[in-house]
């Protein structure tokens, strides 16, 4: 039982708090909002760095695989003994120029460090305890000091992380229960002892603060965090402050870690990522994201609304890892040769694009052609706004593209070909910029587009007698997935309907991507779709429902081959996916995928 609840109290402090954002409005200087700098600033820097960075995620020879910011909770580590590593943490590596350089380089423009993470190890010189780089390492300087300096100098904005719940070398405050019980804390003396003042010495200290950043909330109680935003917003009123301070408060929102979401979100809010597995730095993990994989998370993030923040693990000499440095320079020239279409860019007017994303500017969209088309052409649907003009960026280079409109196919309108060169330009996405004659008039209707892969995702289906599910998990410790899922299905009644467009005809191959617990194995699912009309069984994934350890589902989902589906003719279409009886209630179904027979 002990276990179970040291399971479920680690899970509530691992899970990235989602709260929604609430509005509150303090204009800064030239009279925009708090916070409307946000929007200018569509890429930025995530650090995470403290004695763990030392570690590297290995402990008495040996590796905890997973986030490496945690290994003092993952190996139980006495808060006595953890406290000696202070001891030889001297990141003499450590150039705050460079690492502002390198965001620069990288087209980011503000960084979000950790000042103090849950280690409660203070990454700057600090009164309030003696737990801190300047008293308790040999390395004597103050890191945050420096970096903000190299920040005001480099033009680039700076924010701090805090962890306000969680400090494990503090008796009273959240989440140590190897070292001392849960009874008896004292969580106000902890706020008012460390927290709070350390807070103060942030905001005072620094200069003016972007914002400062909490995690992981946990049992925080409202007036615990209102204290805490009211004494940011106090102390610099125009320093933003994200919702993971908790109960739904803070300037933005901060999505579940990794989480990129589907369709536009309104609102300020961001998505932290990281370039591995891990946000410190673990010796082992190089499974970097390539500069392609970069580019297109950041422009899904954009085209609906947010700002992407990716995050770089410097090591215990306070080097980032020149193979993670080398990944951002290359994703930098590629936003430094498109920064008008990411920064300052509104979210998409469009519906879900087969070959790309869209971000928008005043009258000018941009698209993102994440799939070069092998005919020639870009189809853009849905658009009801007179195109003046659309250009394609090549190096130096701006190429005029014919456009020229489709015959109509039904009431969904007009369908714009745009003409391209026959091979990609060498860039990691190309974009074609289109200058319309007013504010963008679009449908957000679904098109599907001969000559590309598309998906129809769940979370834009009609759902009958099943549910959206919306589903977490780690695939390593502390390595977070998302998912949206219709699920819960009750019989045959139950059935997700994607409606879309064709603007030729065509045929598909058609896959399902679910998942299935053993329990549902060889369940019966049916698709129809005009003439199509299948049957077929969907087998086990091999999910786990409680993965040991963890006390968490560990995901697994598979691709099942339908069969092809016809569109003999342009217009409007129905797919409709469902049980053919009452088995398969644990099925979820993330999307179906159209790739073209051709
Ligand atoms: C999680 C983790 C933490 C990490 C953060 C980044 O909340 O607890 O280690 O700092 O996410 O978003």
């Amino acid at each position: 039982m002990k276990r179970f609840r040291t399971v479920l109290t680690t899970l509530l402090l691992l899970t990235a708090g989602v709260t929604s954002f609430a509005a509150e409005t303090v204009n800064e200087p030239g009279g925009a909002p708090r916070g409307a700098w946000l929007k200018d600033s569509r890429f930025a820097m995530f650090v995470h760095w403290g004695l763990y960075s030392e570690l590297g995620g290995k402990w008495n020879d040996k590796t905890y695989y997973g986030i490496a910011e945690w290994i003092m909770n993952r190996a139980r580590i006495p808060a006595a003994e953890y406290a000696q590593v202070a001891g030889r943490f001297n990141p003499t590596g450590f150039n705050a120029d460079e690492w502002v350089q390198l965001a620069k380089d990288a087209g980011m423009r503000h960084i979000m460090i950790t000042s103090k993470h849950h280690d409660g190890f203070a990454m700057f010189k600090s009164a309030a305890s003696p737990f801190n780089i300047v008293v308790a390492s040999p390395f004597k300087r103050d890191p945050m000091k420096e970096l903000s300096e190299a920040c005001r100098k480099g033009g680039i904005r700076l924010g701090f992380y805090y962890s306000q719940t969680q400090d494990w070398h503090e008796r009273d405050a959240v989440g140590n229960t190897w070292d001392w019980p849960s009874e008896g804390r004292d969580f106000q003396k902890y706020l008012r002892t460390k927290a709070v003042p350390q807070i103060e010495e942030l905001l005072r200290g620094y200069g003016p603060i972007a914002g400062v950043w909490f995690d992981t909330p946990g049992p925080i109680s409202p007036e615990d965090s209102k204290k805490l935003v009211d004494l940011v917003h106090q102390l610099q009123p125009q320093c933003l402050v994200n919702s993971r301070i908790g109960n739904n408060l803070g300037d933005y929102d901060t999505l579940g870690d990794q989480e990129i979401p589907r369709l536009p979100r309104p609102g300020l809010w961001e998505t932290p990522d990281t370039h591995n597995d891990t946000w410190a730095y673990a010796w082992y993990d190089r499974n970097w994201k390539s500069p392609r994989e970069i580019a297109e998370r950041l422009v899904r993030v954009v085209s609906r609304g947010g700002t992407y923040m990716l995050n770089v693990g410097p090591d215990g000499k306070g080097r980032i890892p020149e193979q993670s440095a080398r990944i951002l320079r290359t994703v930098g020239q590629w936003v430094h040769e498109h920064e008008e279409a990411i920064h300052g860019t509104d979210a998409t007017p469009l519906g879900p694009l087969a070959w790309g994303e869209c971000t928008a500017r005043g009258n000018t969209l941009f698209l993102h052609v994440f799939q070069w088309p092998a005919d020639g052409r870009v189809l853009l649907p849905g658009l009801k706004t007179k195109v003046l003009r659309a250009q394609l960026k090549q190096g130096t280079e701006i190429r005029q593209c014919e456009v020229r409109e489709l015959p109509s196919s039904d009431s969904a309108g007009p369908c714009l070909e745009i003409a391209l060169p026959a091979s990609q330009p060498a860039t990691l996405i190309p974009v074609i910029s289109l200058e319309l004659s007013g504010p963008a008039e679009a449908s957000r209707e679904q098109f599907v587009l001969n000559g590309c892969r598309q998906t129809l995702e769940a979370g834009v289906a009609k759902l009958n007698a099943c549910e959206l599910e919306s589903i977490d998990w780690m695939e390593k410790f502390g390595d977070w997935k998302h998912a949206q899922c219709a699920g819960r299905w009750h019989g045959s009644e139950s059935a997700a309907t994607w409606a879309f467009h064709t603007v030729e005809p065509g045929s598909f191959y058609l896959d399902v991507e679910y998942s299935c617990p053993a329990t549902d194995d060889y369940s019966e699912w049916r698709v129809r779709c005009g003439e199509t009309d299948l049957t077929f069984p969907l087998i086990d994934s091999g999910e786990r429902p409680m993965r040991e350890g963890f006390g968490h589902t560990l995901m697994r989902f598979r691709t099942y081959r339908v069969g092809v589906v016809d569109f003999p003719k342009a217009g409007l279409h129905e797919l409709r996916f469902g049980p053919t009886g009452k088995a398969g209630g644990g099925v979820r179904v993330s999307s179906l995928v159209l790739t073209p027979v051709d």
